[in-house]
């Protein structure tokens, strides 16, 4: 995994891919966002950017070397005064496409009220509508059939963020039911199935065939 450093440093390295940023949140599901960011890695440039929870289930070390992990502690050490940059405010610019996976129930929540309080989050509130953003829950079921779910998964739909739905199979915590995480798989064809046809800030569109990775 690459070392985080600024956004626009690293902007002028990169060839024009599309610009994937992925970020995790607090679910266990996040133990498979190495993998995500992996697949993802194959044909489009890619930026993570994890919660304070999330990292207890990110292994840093086992993240492609060219990924670039963002956390809370980045927004503030790449900021000391007024003219920097603004972290949340670059990788929101930077990107053509968000896919958060895992969505935990609290950053879910967070999402619905607007809140951002973290560099996810903060991503989020200032996220350009036009551009796709994706999102893969991943709860246990108890969380997921619970009321507030569905009433802030229906503010997700009119902001237009477009839900991964989970799936139902024997949980980590060794419960039975709905709320699993949507596999990296189903998730990376997703998204390239949405965005097959768009062509990004960087002109190519994710389906191009020069990327040799068929949807
Ligand atoms: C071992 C463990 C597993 C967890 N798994 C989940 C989960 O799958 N989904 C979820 O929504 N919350 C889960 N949580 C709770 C979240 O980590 C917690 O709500 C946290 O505040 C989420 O923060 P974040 O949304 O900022 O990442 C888990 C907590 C622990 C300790």
């Amino acid at each position: 995994m690459a070392t985080s450093e600024p956004v626009q440093q690293s902007w002028e390295l990169e060839s024009s891919r599309p610009r994937v940023l992925l970020a995790a949140s607090g679910s266990v599901a996040a133990i498979k966002f190495e993998s995500l960011c992996r697949i993802f890695s194959e044909w489009a440039e890619v930026r993570a950017v994890a919660t304070k929870s999330a990292l207890h289930f990110v292994d840093r070390s086992s993240l492609p070397s060219d990924v670039v992990l963002y956390t809370d502690d980045d927004e503030w050490s790449t900021w000391t005064k007024i003219g920097d940059e603004v972290l949340h405010i670059e990788l929101r610019k930077w990107a053509d496409i968000m896919v958060i996976a895992p969505l935990s129930a609290n950053t879910l929540a967070k999402i619905a009220g607007g809140l951002c309080d973290n560099l996810l989050t903060c991503i989020i509130r200032a996220w350009d509508y036009k551009k796709p953003i994706f999102a893969a829950p991943a709860m246990n079921t108890f969380m997921w059939n619970n009321p507030f779910t569905a009433r802030h998964i229906e503010t997700m739909n009119q902001l237009g963020i477009s839900l991964v739905p989970p799936t139902t199979k024997r949980l980590a915590c060794g419960d039975y039911g709905n709320g699993a995480m949507a596999e990296p798989s189903q998730i990376h064809t997703t998204v390239r199935l949405a965005c097959k046809s768009q062509t990004f800030g960087t002109g190519i569109s994710p389906a191009h065939p020069s990327s040799g990775h068929p949807v």
